[in-house]
């Protein structure tokens, strides 16, 4: 916030990507690059990569990627404008940005004070106010008494348009950017929450930042409300609230989290409170987002272990893929807790604190927690039955990116479902080659979903929308990071633009995050304008290929180039080709068969051609022409 582009880039340019990693890791010169160990990962081959011209380093091994920015903000925890700043002080240039920080930060301490201030009124009105009763019944009827509410500094909103406005005075603009209110149509001040128990989010020191309230439930016999509101109103996100950096609860949980090097994470406040009466003080919460990359960024320094303690539902569910890839990069284990089913944490403090304790206690590997639900979910009685069991176990066993890991399980399954090892280890590589193609054998409810098919990620419960970051197929081969000619061309096109023009086209690139890579080099007239402009996805496979030398020519094989290019082609060419095949059986018999069929004749012919010293160049410009029409559904 506040930098300036031009600032930023300057800043960029003035700094030497080499000399900056370089006091992290030792980089020796390759060619055009420079490599050596990985800063983010433990490992004894260097597998890191840094393009000095460009500016952007990239791991083969664990894939971290970035520019010098995103460099500092992970080796040192920085956010943006930190590393930039950081950066500008070691080049020694002076960035304008003093003035706005300074209005930054008076704005920021506004909020938190009047953040503050609401606590404490609604504290005290849940504590006191005549009006705050079924209030306290509720909480009372909930298991919660004096001690939770002061910990919690559980709060009360009278079922009042303006009762916190108006007590705290606070000026319009510190009401609405602390969502604490707003300024109505008719342009009076109006608060937020209204009829709500109110849960204070901290940040990890302790001060309030958001808040989250929940309706009383409805007095039994009572008229069902007119316009049914939500059970739980969360603070929109502020100059001082990010759902997706805060972890509630954080605060309170921080000292028991460091003393275990554990944390649990639910996804209710009621939850987290739940688990503290059942012993387990080491709790936190997300708010309303699912647990994604900024929390174990988060979390990372305090706990090596991270317990999913979610309703049994949605705990084998989330964010699939991407755990993995977190445990690796974050090195943190994560376990899930197994509830007995359709309970969460806050139910089963009520009900049985101890078998709460002891979930938390037991809980298992992400991955374990999955294959057990999977051959539970399948009936081990009968012959079919145990194979589906183990098809459905073995698709969640395929997408560990570790082969070891992959094996323990291959041994448990082959125990568990009475199949053969070796049977089942073809099986699995089958599946890692041909990831997508398991989808239709599993027949165990739930199972043998291939990541990336749908969202893995625990709902949103905030009705925005669900949709989370596209996760990378499989952390370990992203289809798009496969050696092949795809990413054979995006290297010529980034190191040979002038060689690969008129000869590499969009529609020869068969992955589409390959595609976009190319269209995207394109359309910017820089590789760093590329990345700028790219989805994640895109911008670190462009990284990589910045930092990896293209296949060198040879006398004998000839220019890399024509070989890339001719693959390409002859792959894009059979799968349209196969598509047309199918079309044409399907309207075999109708008009359009002859022409579809003189169509492919054609498209035959020049590939036939294609190795043709005379006509080659010319059948290939041709079937770059039919692809592209096709492509466009001409
Ligand atoms: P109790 O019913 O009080 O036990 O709460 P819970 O934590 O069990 O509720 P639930 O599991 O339904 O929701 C978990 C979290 O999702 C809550 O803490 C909220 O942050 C969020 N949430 C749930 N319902 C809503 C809703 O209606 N609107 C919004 N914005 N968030 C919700
Ligand atoms: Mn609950």
């Amino acid at each position: 916030m506040g930098i300036p582009d031009e600032e930023v880039a300057q800043v960029r340019a003035a700094t030497d990507i080499v000399a900056l990693i370089s006091e992290h890791s030792l980089l020796k010169k390759s060619g055009r690059r420079w490599t050596g160990l990985c800063p983010f990962h433990t490992e004894k081959t260097p597998s890191f990569s840094v393009n000095a011209e460009e500016g952007f380093y990239y791991c083969f091994g664990c894939q971290a990627s970035g520019d010098a920015i995103s460099f500092v903000r992970a080796m040192d925890h920085l956010d943006f404008v930190d590393a930039v700043r950081f950066l500008a002080d070691r080049a020694g240039i002076t960035l304008h940005e003093d003035q706005e920080m300074g209005r930054d930060h008076k704005r920021r301490s506004e909020i938190l004070d009047a953040m503050e201030r609401a606590v404490t009124w609604y504290h005290e009105r849940l504590l006191s106010a005549p009006d705050a009763g079924p209030a306290r019944d509720y909480l009372r009827s909930r298991g919660y008494d004096g001690d939770i509410v002061r910990k919690f500094r559980l709060g009360w909103a009278p079922d009042d348009w303006d009762a916190l406005a108006k007590a705290l005075k606070l000026p319009e603009k510190v009401l609405s950017d602390s969502g604490l209110g707003f300024v109505n149509r008719r342009g009076r001040a109006q608060d937020f929450f209204r009829g709500r128990v109110l849960f204070p989010i901290c940040d990890p020191s302790g001060r309030p930042i958001a808040m989250g309230g929940r309706i009383l439930p409805a007095r039994p016999g009572a008229a069902p409300p007119q316009r049914p509101e939500p059970k739980y109103k969360n603070s929109q996100e502020s100059p001082v609230y990010t759902k997706r950096r805060t972890l509630y609860a954080l605060n309170w949980a921080k000292q028991g989290v460091i003393e275990r090097g554990e944390v649990v994470v639910c996804e209710g406040y009621t939850d987290v409170i739940g688990c503290f009466q059942a012993g387990v003080p080491w709790a936190v919460a997300t708010c309303g987002t699912a647990l994604g990359e900024e929390h174990f960024t988060l979390l990372r320094n305090f706990a090596k272990r991270i317990v999913l303690a979610y309703d049994a539902d949605s705990a084998g569910q989330s964010a699939t893929s991407r755990v993995y890839e977190w445990e690796r990069k974050h090195e943190v284990d994560v376990v899930v807790a197994d509830l007995p089913g359709g309970s969460d944490p806050g139910d089963l403090a009520r009900t049985d604190p101890g078998a709460l304790a002891r979930a938390v206690k037991e809980a298992r590997p992400f991955l374990q927690f999955r294959v057990d639900r999977l051959l539970a979910g399948g009936d081990l009685t009968t012959a079919e039955g145990r194979a589906r069991a183990a098809d459905a176990a073995l698709a969640a066993v395929a997408e560990h990116p570790d082969d070891l890991v992959r094996d323990q399980y291959v041994m448990q399954l082959a125990d568990v479902c009475r199949v053969d090892t070796t049977r089942l280890r073809q099986r699995l590589e089958h599946m890692r080659a041909y990831p997508g193609q398991t989808d239709r054998i599993g027949g165990v409810p739930g199972g043998a979903r291939r990541h990336g098919r749908r969202t893995e990620d625990v709902p949103a419960r905030d009705g925005r929308s669900s949709a989370a970051p596209a996760a990378p197929a499989d952390p370990a081969a992203p289809a798009a990071l496969r050696p092949g000619p795809g990413l054979e061309a995006l290297k010529l096109a980034v190191h040979r633009p002038d060689d690969v023009a008129d000869r590499v086209h969009a529609v020869l690139f068969t992955d589409s995050v390959q595609r976009q890579a190319f269209v995207a080099l394109l359309e910017n007239d820089s590789v760093h304008e590329a990345v700028e402009n790219a989805s994640p996805e895109v911008a670190s496979l462009l990284r990589r290929v910045t930092v990896e030398e293209p296949m060198k020519g040879d006398p004998d094989l000839g220019d890399p180039v024509d070989s890339v290019v001719a693959v390409l082609l002859r792959g894009a060419t059979r799968r349209a080709m196969a598509e047309l095949e199918r079309e044409s059986r399907a309207s075999a018999g109708d008009d359009q068969w002859q022409i579809r069929a003189g169509e492919a004749a054609q498209v035959r012919l020049w590939l036939d051609q294609l190795d043709d010293p005379s006509a080659g160049r010319d059948a290939a410009d041709r079937l770059v022409i039919w692809l592209t029409e096709r492509d466009r559904g001409e």
